[in-house]
Formats: C-alpha cells, structure tokens, sequence
C-alpha cells in the first residue's frame, strides 16, 4: 500500500521558509562568480562547482554516494531534495547518458536549479520538479537510483519519504542518502532548538532509521557512520557562512544572514558535542 500522510502543508511552507533565506541560492552563486571576474554566458559545471553543493563533504561526498549506491551509466537517477541541483550537474557531467531528476520542495531553489542548469548547458539532461518527497508524482518503479544528501532531516514524515522512494523505485533499485542522526544524548531541549532555527524535524537515531527502512520493504546494503568527519567540514562550513555575509546583505537583505548564523552555530555545536551525527545508508528495493 502506499503511504499518502495526512497532511504536510505545515512541513511544506516550513521547509521553504528556512531555504528562502538560505546563503545557498542562485543569486548569490552568479554574483560570486561575476565578482571573481568570470563571464557568466560562459560558465561551466565546474565554474559552480564551489558554490553550488549544499551538503556535507562537497564532490567527493557526492561521488562516494552515487559509488556506494551503485549508480551505472544510463541509469535513471532521481536526487530527492535536491537544492539549487548541484549534485545533479556534478553527476549528470560525469555520466553521460543518465537522466536526472532534481526534485526539491522551494519553488526559488526550482527556479535557481534551472537557470544554472541552463547556463552550463545541462537543461536537457535534468528535469527540475518542484514538489514534496513525502508524496512524489512519479510512476511506481519507473527510476533506478534515489539520491538523498542532507535533506531527510527537514521531512516530518521520514516513514513517508522512505516508502515513497521504495515505491518509485524499481525492483533492484537502490536508495542512497545520508543524513542527520540522533545521539543518545539528544535531548528534547535540543531538538526543540534545532527545529525552531533550522526546521530540523523527527531527527532519527541509526535503530530508528533500520525499523523505518524495514517497514518501507528496503534492505539495508550498507551504513557508514560520518560522525567524525562531519565535524571537521561543519567546523569549515561555519567559517565558510560566517565569510558570505557582505554578499548576502546584497542578496538577501540586511540582518537575515545575521539571524541564520545564530541558529547554524548552535546546530554545529551540537555536532561537535557529538549530541548529533552523520550517517550514509544505502537500501535496496527488494
Ligand atoms: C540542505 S539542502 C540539500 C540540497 C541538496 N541535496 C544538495 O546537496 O545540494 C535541503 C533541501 O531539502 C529541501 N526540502 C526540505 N523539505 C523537503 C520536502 N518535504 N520535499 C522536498 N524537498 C524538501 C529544501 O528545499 C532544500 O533544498
């Protein structure tokens, strides 16, 4: 049976508020580039490739992924919270005959994701669909690979996103994300921070996740514990945040990269508590 939750609209305009004022968007990756002195009517893949990941672990995380995921030319690949679409343009330039479908849930990370993809030539090759991951309007068994990096963490319903990606998979097919996990010491003042500053919801320990994975009919090929390695890159990515903010009172208007910050800072703390860690799962459809 497939899994229809009752109602996410709350979810739903939640998730696109935070990205609404995330320092991650496409305005802010093109004035970037145009301050560098680059020409913007011939930019490459590669040419975004510093601005445009918003994950943990940049490219090689990327790749690790879709390697972990046994993800095969030709394949038909669908990233599921996909951002303004920069693991799809890494991915879809590095294997040239898979289709890609970015899907994400902000209409202005859509439009972003597109107009980049268009600027490197990769419009024809990844198809932007804007939507929620708890109720996908795609074919049952119609893709090989669901990527995920960084995103199941806002979704309310995690029994929802992993039923509907088993549902659209093939037989055979595979899931591969990471995500947040909870550590034993989360408490609930704790989450209580982390969804009020950074719409992190239902954040799963790994036990929590296996029981979920199980119930959505996915096996599990592999789990990777990141925890260590994330708080050495969470560490540089508040370095890296903190640096964007005279570009992003341009983009985003005065005091909001300010208020983002705050929120980001107590999220990496508790990373570097080790209250919070990072996992990679990969799941078969059986
Ligand atoms: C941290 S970003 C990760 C983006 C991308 N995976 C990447 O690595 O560049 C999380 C993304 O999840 C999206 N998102 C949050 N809730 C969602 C939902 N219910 N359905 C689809 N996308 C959602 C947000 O709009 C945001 O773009």
């Amino acid at each position: 049976m497939i899994h229809r939750p009752q109602d996410n609209r709350a979810a739903a305009s939640a998730a696109g508020t935070l990205y609404d004022r995330h320092p991650i968007n496409a305005d802010q990756i093109l004035l970037t580039l145009q301050q560098d002195g680059k020409d913007l009517s011939t930019l490459s893949p590669s040419d975004l490739r510093p601005h445009d990941q918003d994950h943990y672990g940049g490219e090689a995380a990327v790749f690790q992924l879709a390697a972990a995921a046994g993800l095969r030319d030709g394949d038909r690949i669908i990233d599921i919270c996909a951002g303004v679409g920069g693991p799809s343009r890494l991915l879809a330039e590095k294997f040239a005959r898979a289709r890609f479908l970015a899907f994400d849930l902000n209409g202005g990370r859509c439009r972003g994701a597109r107009r980049l993809n268009a600027l490197v030539g990769l419009d024809s090759r990844i198809d932007v669909v804007q939507g929620d991951a708890q109720r996908m309007p795609f074919a049952e068994g119609s893709l090989d690979i669901a990527l995920s990096q960084e995103a199941f963490l806002h979704i309310p319903d995690k029994q929802a996103v992993l039923n509907e990606a088993a549902r659209i998979l093939r037989h055979g097919g595979r899931l591969g994300f990471t995500d947040l996990v909870a550590g034993a010491e989360l408490d609930e003042r704790d989450r209580a921070a982390l969804e009020t500053g950074m719409e992190m919801r239902t954040l799963q320990s790994v036990p929590d996740y296996m029981n979920k994975f199980r119930a959505a009919g996915l096996s599990l090929v592999s789990h990777d514990d990141l925890s260590a390695q994330w708080i050495d890159i969470l560490t540089e990515r508040l370095e890296w945040y903190r640096a964007m903010n005279t570009g992003t009172k341009q983009t985003l208007g005065e005091g909001v990269h300010e208020r983002y910050m705050d929120a980001y800072e107590v999220f990496v703390g508790l990373v570097q508590a080790g209250r919070l860690g990072g996992g990679r799962f990969v799941l078969r459809k059986d």
